[in-house]
């Protein structure tokens, strides 16, 4: 299953998107290295640059999410549980076909859930509290 960006993962926050972009990218590269047939090697470079990015991306939206203190607590937990489900995922040895296509289907899955539903009530709470810019803010 490939994601593709659309306009049911847009969050109304610029920055949030543009990051859920690049992530969905960059889950796609490791599509492509499973499409074209290549072994588990080939994805240990774009599973460590993911993992870098999803650890930058999480900040982003932390740091957001300071000023939404009853927002925040489970938010929070999902980004760690998500974590250590990756981590695990990705050290599993070796990273065959088919454990690269279970972790593939995990992150799509995730992500498209997540943007869904918490990433947009985040931004749904730091538009309506003036905490973020963003194309959703109504006319004053
Ligand atoms: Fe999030």
């Amino acid at each position: 299953m490939r994601l593709v960006w659309n306009s049911s993962l847009e969050t109304g926050l610029r920055q949030i998107d543009l990051q859920h972009e690049e992530l969905i990218g960059i889950i796609n590269a490791l599509q492509d290295i499973l499409d074209s047939g290549a072994a588990g090697e080939a994805a240990g470079p774009v599973l460590t640059r993911l993992g870098n990015y999803i650890l930058f991306h999480f900040g982003t939206e932390e740091n957001l999410m300071r000023g939404l203190p009853g927002h925040r607590s489970d938010h929070l937990a999902e980004h760690r549980a998500f974590v250590a489900r990756f981590d695990a995922l990705r050290q599993s040895a070796p990273l065959t076909e088919a454990s690269l296509n279970a972790l593939v289907d995990y992150l799509n899955t995730w992500l498209a859930t997540h943007i869904q539903q918490t990433d947009r009530a985040l931004a749904k709470e730091l538009l309506q509290n003036r905490l973020a810019g963003g194309a959703a803010l109504p006319p004053r």
